[in-house]
């Protein structure tokens, strides 16, 4: 009898799961953004949302979940309910580097379910226009020359800003001091009025700025240039070679969200990707586009396990304190 109980429970659960993913989505869904409004993740973000709601049939609204490199935010998408409804939005550092420098309370891998693998972008070299420097050598020089350590904006410990950081430290030798922000968007604002010396940034984040001329880019963190910002060179160019680093983006979804509904968020965002306006929007932004063949919830699993594996030896060596 007791036997008979439990299966007709577990179909009723079933059931109801598989009704509400045939509803599914009913209501708003909200995306978890973990950086002020204003920066290169939630520019990204509202870019997304505006094109999945034509393919979702409801708004997607964007929360601002800012602190601790990222780290608040995500915690607040793993800890609401898996049905569809709050969705993380990361990348580099949130779902990879905050695993390595904070005590989460949760686990970036088996708390959350990938959806999809994000546009991705090189970080860039920027500096506040009052330095005299005209090419990286010069600006290495003129960072090297300062009575004390230059300043440099990120979006907290373990941002991909904070990480690009302490990678530049390690190949240039020069030491930075942090200036932490709740995302590169204030951080920029700063830049610009010069108040900080530096940041280590997506690109996406700093080159409007370049070509309006407000702040001075120097190289990019990759072999090749960005294909809309063809006049800035790379980091191999411009004598930094080898400083190869890439800001990738993704959408997860807290663990035991069915699997029916992880679907129709893929299948929305791919849409979104595809879409010429937003492919036109993005690389604008000097953002790239992930392969077709990247582009599951599992390609996107894979990636972060991968990242991990590359990333956390790096930063534990750095022995990152936060308070
Ligand atoms: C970062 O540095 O992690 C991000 O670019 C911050 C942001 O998106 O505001």
């Amino acid at each position: 009898m007791r036997k008979l109980a439990v299966v007709v429970l577990a179909m009723l659960v079933l059931t109801g799961v598989a009704a509400r993913a045939e509803t599914y989505p009913s209501r708003p869904i909200t995306i978890i953004v973990p950086f002020s409004a204003g920066g290169p993740s939630d520019a990204m973000a509202r870019i997304l949302a505006e094109r999945m709601k034509r393919s979702l049939g409801e708004v997607l609204l964007i929360e601002n979940v800012t602190g601790a490199g990222g780290s608040i935010g995500v915690g607040r998408a793993v800890r609401s309910a898996p049905d569809g409804y709050t969705l993380s939005f990361g990348h580099l550092g949130t779902h990879v580097a905050n695993g390595a420098i904070y005590k989460l309370g949760y686990d970036l891998v088996d708390d959350l379910t990938p959806v999809l693998l994000l546009p991705s972008n090189p970080m860039i070299i920027v500096s506040k226009n009052a330095v005299p420097a005209k090419s990286l050598k010069e600006l290495l020089e003129w960072l090297k020359s300062r009575p004390s350590p230059p300043t440099a904006g990120t979006a907290g410990a373990g941002s991909g800003s904070h990480i690009a950081g302490l990678y530049f430290e390690s190949v240039s030798g020069i030491k930075l001091q942090y200036v932490p922000y709740r995302g590169t968007g204030p951080a920029l604002n700063d830049l610009v009025a010069g108040q900080i010396d530096i940041i280590v940034d997506q690109t996406s984040n700093s080159i409007n700025q370049v070509r309006a001329g407000t702040i001075r880019a120097y190289a990019v963190t990759d072999s090749k240039r960005v294909q809309n910002a063809p006049d800035i060179p790379t980091v191999d160019e411009a004598g930094l070679p080898g400083f190869h680093m890439t800001l990738w983006s993704g959408l997860w979804v807290p663990k035991g969200t069915p699997k029916e509904i992880v679907a129709k968020l893929n299948a929305a965002a791919v849409e979104a990707l595809n879409d010429p306006d937003v492919r036109k929007q993005f690389e604008n932004l000097g953002l790239e586009m992930p392969p077709q063949d990247q582009l599951t919830p599992q390609a996107l699993g894979a990636w972060q396990k991968a990242e991990i594996a590359k990333w956390w030896p790096l930063i534990k060596a750095a022995n990152v304190k936060v308070d």
